[in-house]
């Protein structure tokens, strides 16, 4: 098997990421970086009977339980992380114990903010299994869980010891997660790299056909990315908030829409082409980019126009994001494709136009 190894440089608490296809079932690759004698896999009700005995197999020499939780965002709560802690316990694990995380996004963000609070900090090994988690979440240390008042409002910058993705686990993976997926792929070049959204561009049809060799590309590609970003700016200091090109507009569309309508990745897609619209009407960036961008995320199924926009109901939801600074807009917007920039005070009639055009 041919496998892609990255590190994510952050001194003592580095760690490396395996790429390859099949890698569930060869234990002898990922073992090794369990430290701990007690092991807890936790995973959700979809995942569980495609993936959970393989890994379970691979863990015959250690003490092991396995955790099922309901699929989906619903689950990610401070209740699924008790439950979390009562399955430690019953397992016996101490600091030695530690947690697999097997599944997309929701499971690696819980699993995780359940590592980083048990005996105020335990191992945990990411094992993403859908394309999100494989290019964005599963890589970085952010966990948490959502409260009542919003989504990941509690949580706890935790990084993995390693993080093993199997590629061939996306053969399962219903079509439009797929695609929620290659939005975050897309960010990457469409934030930091020409030749590789153009290479993107030039493979669209190969990763829709979920082509081996594509996805590695796609996949290495990406994690290289955020592997980089995370080693320079480990907390959010200045520029990993670029991953969140899309993403003001997109968390206000999700919100909107009420959640469970779109997609995460969707949303972002959308976000995407509004903020790059919306840095050509401030003259920052050619039309012609944002058209660009619009058309590669059309191509790989992705939505690119909200179905409504309300622009009160989402410029309030807009002045509320983390990133804003005395009340003022602040976006990630770009100068063109690979070129993305954090801009402050942003004037809302120029919002105000841009969603009146979509
Ligand atoms: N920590 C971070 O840096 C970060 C970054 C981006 C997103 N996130 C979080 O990630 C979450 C979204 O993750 P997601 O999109 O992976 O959603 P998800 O975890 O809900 O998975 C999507 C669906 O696919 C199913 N599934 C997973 N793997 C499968 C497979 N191989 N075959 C068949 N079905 C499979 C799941 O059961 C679920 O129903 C959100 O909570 C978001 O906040 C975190």
């Amino acid at each position: 098997m041919s496998t892609i190894e990255i590190d994510v440089a952050l001194g003592a608490r580095s760690y490396p990421i395996r790429i390859g296809a099949g890698l569930l079932d060869d234990a002898s690759s990922w073992r090794a970086s369990l430290r701990g004698r007690h092991v807890l896999i936790v995973t959700d009700e979809h995942v569980a009977p495609l993936y959970l005995d393989r890994v379970r197999a691979g863990l015959a020499s250690h003490a092991h339980d396995a955790l099922v939780l309901p699929a989906g965002e619903a689950a990610k709560t401070l209740a699924s992380a008790g439950h979390i802690f009562d399955a430690l316990a019953k397992l016996g694990a101490n600091r030695d114990g530690a947690i697999i995380a097997l599944g997309g996004g929701v499971i690696g963000d819980l699993a995780g903010f359940a590592a980083a609070c048990w005996m105020r900090g335990i191992d945990f090994v990411q094992m993403p299994t859908t394309l999100l988690a494989m290019v964005d979440s599963s890589v970085g240390g952010k966990t948490g869980v959502n409260i009542a008042a919003g989504k990941n409002l509690v949580g706890a910058f935790h990084q993995p010891r390693a993080v093993f993705i199997d590629t061939a686990t996306l053969a399962t993976l219903p079509k439009r997660e797929y695609a929620a997926g290659l939005a975050e792929v897309v960010k990457y070049g469409a934030i930091g790299d020409a030749d590789f959204f153009a290479w993107l561009e030039a493979n669209a049809d190969a990763l829709n056909a979920h082509d081996d060799d594509a996805l590695a590309e796609a996949i290495g590609f990406s994690c290289r990315y955020k592997a980089g970003v995370v080693a320079r700016d480990e907390r959010e200091q200045g520029e990993r908030a670029l991953l969140n090109f899309g993403h003001t507009f997109g968390h206000a569309f999700e919100a909107e829409c009420g959640y469970g309508e779109l997609l995460h990745g969707e949303a972002v897609a959308i976000g995407m082409v509004l903020a790059a619209k919306l840095s050509a009407e401030l003259n920052r960036a050619p039309a012609a980019d944002a058209e660009r961008l619009a058309h590669l995320l059309s191509r790989f199924g992705l939505p690119v126009a909200p179905s409504r926009a309300d622009a009160d109901a989402l410029l309030a939801r807009m002045r509320l994001d983390k990133k804003n600074v005395s009340g003022r807009l602040r976006l990630i917007l770009w100068r063109g494709i690979g070129r993305a920039e954090i801009v402050p005070e942003i004037d809302e009639a120029a919002v105000r136009s841009v969603l009146a055009t979509v």
